[in-house]
């Protein structure tokens, strides 16, 4: 319980200019119960529920402990901090009583604008453990201009990397050699050749996946060498860019800049790193060094932070568990400037509580509006670029039409088993995307052309998966 301080707004208060004063943050709580039987209050305001009085007390606790506050009074004479700490204190306001949901607003005074280490410290940091709530979902953030402007964001993002790969328009291709980890560095380069070579010559990517690293039958020096090498050959030979997901991800950061360096001399244009298990301070370093490299920023183990199959998870309802959305990490990834997010897809084979299509927005949307369904704040991201939305995961030819209805052409649709999958092999497998592509921009229905067409690639990969998503159970 909040005790020195109160850190609840009085009600209907608002922070005054909080895109220039403020961190905001929007969470909900599930009241523990035995917290809920065990309260005693003395004192409730007339017609003042007891649960009603615990809901202000946690959320004041939220704001007292990501701030300045503990659980007990503590010394408040001269040197004591006191003062400042009463300044500079959260507030929670916007309470919603019903879906115990609500708002703390951080002055800006409380953080060093460029850390997001030191942020997530304070504002996520302690309150996950506090007894009295039994669950907690964070479902975002809302940065003020002067934290914006402290980050460089991404150097290349949408814009940039179609300069590079000279393609103005359209969304790109790519694919993640399965099985996930079993072809040698050789193998994985001729892999490459295949995709970049065969039908059109117009396949955009290929991308490691993320358990591949440097394996003793496929060395990340090897693989980076080899595969780059192709792709220069299939850029000659097509007159099309192409481009590499090569995975730097390391514990050790020296050793991601070292891989980084190897992409470069090897003329590559893209990195990949596992933003979530490498962590923030990777992320920002990486960016920071200013590399060269458009970075491809995969999210490995988010599930377990961003995974909530409550049935409160979009506020009505209750909350069964403690998470944060993965709309607040895609706004941290922005912001510390990676140009490619994985972000799922609305079709995707995991869980994505419906957010795939926001998600999108958070990556490149100037002036963000808060979802009208999903509990969110918006953002203004100023100088940040858009970046680009990586779309993956079961995703299959006949996913293609509606993939791009829902998200638009500034993503990277990523098919590993389906294009692998295909019953004709991996030729027929690049065919079928190139076809599915193909039509969409040339605005011939999907269902049409497979059954004016029921010979080809496209079809046969349609007879196999269907149009739906693949979901893995
Ligand atoms: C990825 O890293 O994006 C996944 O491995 C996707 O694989 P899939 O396309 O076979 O689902
Ligand atoms: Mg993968």
């Amino acid at each position: 319980m909040a005790v020195q301080f109160n850190y609840v707004a009085k009600r209907g208060w608002k922070p005054k200019n909080p895109d220039e004063n403020y961190v905001i943050t929007l969470l909900k709580i599930e009241l523990d119960e035995t917290a809920v039987k065990e309260a005693k209050y003395h004192h409730l305001k007339k017609g003042q529920k007891k649960i009603d009085k615990l809901f202000e007390d946690a959320a004041g606790t939220v704001a007292a402990e990501s701030s300045t506050g503990t659980w007990t009074k503590v010394y408040s004479g001269k040197d004591s901090g006191i003062k400042m700490a009463e300044k500079f204190r959260a507030l929670a306001f916007d309470l919603d009583y019903e879906k115990k949901m609500f708002k703390v607003a951080y002055p800006i005074e409380l953080f060093e604008l460029d850390n997001i280490s030191g942020l997530l410290a304070g504002i996520v940091g302690n309150i996950a453990g506090m007894k009295m709530v039994s669950a907690m979902r964070v479902y975002d953030i809302r940065f003020p201009k002067k934290m914006i402007n402290a980050f460089p964001g991404p150097r290349f993002g949408v814009s940039g990397i179609r300069k590079l790969l000279k393609k103005p328009k359209e969304c790109l291709v790519c694919t993640v050699p399965k099985p996930k980890i079993g072809r040698t560095a050789k193998e994985q380069a001729e892999l490459a050749k295949i995709l970049f070579n065969s039908e059109n010559g117009t396949y955009d990517g290929i991308k490691d996946d993320e358990n591949l690293t440097n394996l003793f039958f496929n060395k990340f020096d090897e693989r980076c060498r080899l595969v780059l090498n192709e792709l220069k050959k299939a850029e000659q030979k097509t007159g099309n860019k192409k481009f590499y997901l090569c995975n730097t991800t390391h514990s050790n950061i020296d050793e991601v800049l070292r891989r980084a360096k190897l992409i470069k001399e090897n003329g590559g244009i893209f990195m990949m790193l596992d933003v979530v298990t490498t962590g923030f301070a990777a992320v920002d370093t990486i960016r920071r060094k200013n590399l060269g490299l458009a970075i491809h920023a995969h999210r490995a183990m988010h599930g377990f932070i961003t995974r909530d199959n409550s049935p409160g998870v979009h506020g009505d309802g209750k909350l069964f568990g403690f998470s944060i959305s993965m709309i607040l990490l895609a706004k941290l990834f922005r912001l510390l400037g990676v140009d490619s997010l994985h972000g799922g897809s609305p079709l995707a084979k995991m869980e994505d509580y419906g957010e795939a299509i926001y998600i999108k927005d958070v990556l490149q949307t100037k002036e963000l509006k808060p979802h009208n369904k999903i509990p969110s704040l918006g953002q203004n991201w100023h100088h940040i670029k858009p970046i680009w939305m990586t779309a993956s995961g079961g995703l299959h030819p006949g996913d293609f039409e509606e993939v791009l209805n829902k998200l638009g052409d500034d993503i990277i649709i990523q098919c590993g088993g389906g294009l692998l999958g295909h019953p004709d092999g991996i030729e027929a497998g690049v065919k079928a995307i190139e076809q599915a592509r193909d039509i969409y921009y040339k605005k011939i229905p999907l269902k049409k052309f497979v059954k004016e067409n029921p010979n080809s690639e496209l079809a046969s990969a349609v007879k196999l998966w269907g149009y739906g998503p693949r979901v893995v159970y």
